[in-house]
């Protein structure tokens, strides 16, 4: 018999659940996502996220579980997201979570949402009976977090492929997230929320648009693996003040998104060939920097394998400058599918699983943990 988790995710801006056989067959996976509310703000307004995942939950979770062909009872332990994230928005799954685990006494484990993200790759992996080789270098770069990972095998493993893992933090941002530089990005450029989406598009439509300035590499003291992406972000912003021929088109672009016009093909007419150089300079900076600190990572702890996981993960040339030097390197690289590279409880639920095996139970007193660290 199989071991059938739900997961539960209400860390940020999406609400998710989900039921996983044995932490790698996907049975069902439902994320209700908030971006509607949020995007007048241009960004998650934590306030609302949590009355957000108030209403959405209950629904959420049963939608999952009758995607999944079963009745909640049939439900062999409940994982959930412990955190990093908003807190109010991690205590609405964490205590829905602990509730119907007691209510039905049910095993409880708490999972930390990057975690998660690393086993978003594996899930990916199974559908075509793939693991990823370890020790692995993983990239997490989303919206809240851009960081890298060396993943082991824990020395506890259970020996079948799926195991706890043993993680060690090797990079990361000193400022923001790559997530937060594309939705900055594209807030100032009148281009909506979020950012990532959008310009990875618009980059793809550059072609032939030469760069109107150029942004070298990006340099940090210390740690060569650390990143930074404030800097590129005041730069787009500098160089958009400063010239002239941006501005117009900015506020026609803003008017159309007032008028709900946000689609790709909406938007492109409305964007220059200095817009769309800007872009793609701004893009291919970004993933040179990305690409470049884990491909000398993976050297370095010489690496069975790499691993991408989170939102920004979903993006085109990220996808395949990664893809280009794995092959010229010598690298296996794995991402997620798209819909398992943003937030979803897939990825949780499959991360719950190592730890239900290994008997790493949570109780009632379980407390949301904005902070919550992998190493
Ligand atoms: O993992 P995620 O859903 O939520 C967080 O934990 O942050 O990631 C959301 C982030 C946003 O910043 C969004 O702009 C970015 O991922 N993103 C992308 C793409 N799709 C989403 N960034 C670049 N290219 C994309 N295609
Ligand atoms: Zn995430």
């Amino acid at each position: 018999m199989s071991v059938r988790i739900l997961g539960i995710e209400s860390s940020c801006d999406e609400t998710a659940a989900a039921v996983v056989a044995d932490g790698r067959q996907i049975l069902s996976s439902v994320v209700a996502s908030q971006i509607d509310v949020h995007r007048k703000y241009g960004g998650v307004v934590p306030e609302l996220a949590s009355r957000e995942h108030l209403r959405q939950i209950v629904p959420v979770v049963r939608e999952a579980i009758a995607q999944a062909g079963m009745k909640l009872a049939e439900v062999d332990a409940i994982g959930v997201t412990q955190g990093p994230g908003l807190t109010g928005a991690l205590l609405v799954g964490i205590t829905y979570g602990k509730t119907l685990a007691a209510a039905m006494g049910k095993p409880f484990v708490a999972v930390n949402h990057l975690e998660g993200h690393v086993h978003a790759v594996f899930l990916e992996a199974h559908k075509v009976e793939r693991s990823p080789r370890l020790p692995a270098v993983c990239l997490i770069v989303s919206g809240g977090h851009t960081v890298l990972y060396e993943v082991k095998p824990h020395d506890d493993a259970a020996g079948d492929g799926i195991q706890l893992f043993r993680y060690r933090k090797i990079g990361q941002t000193r400022d923001d997230a790559a997530g937060e530089a594309y939705d900055k990005v594209a807030k100032l450029l009148g281009l909506g929320y979020p950012g990532g989406p959008i310009l990875d598009k618009l980059a793809a439509a550059a072609d032939g648009s030469p760069a109107p300035v150029k942004f070298g590499p990006t340099k940090t003291r210390g740690n060569p693996l650390d990143f930074s992406f404030s800097g590129l972000k005041t730069a787009v912003l500098y160089h958009v003040r400063e010239h002239e021929g941006y501005g117009p088109e900015i506020r026609l672009r803003e008017e159309a998104l007032a008028r709900g016009e946000r689609k790709f093909e909406q938007l492109l007419p409305l964007c220059g060939p200095k817009t769309l150089g800007l872009v793609r300079e701004f893009q291919n900076t970004v993933v040179r920097d990305l690409v470049e600190r884990t491909m000398s990572a993976a050297e370095k702890l010489q690496a069975g394998s790499i691993l991408v996981s989170g939102g920004v993960a979903a993006n085109s040339q990220l996808r395949a400058t990664f893809e280009e030097r794995g092959k010229k390197e010598g690298f296996e690289i794995y991402f997620p599918s798209r819909a398992l590279s943003t937030d979803n409880a897939a990825m949780i639920a499959a991360a719950a699983y190592p730890r239900f095996r290994a008997g790493i139970f949570a109780d009632t007193t379980l407390n949301a943990n904005a902070g919550l660290a992998l190493a």
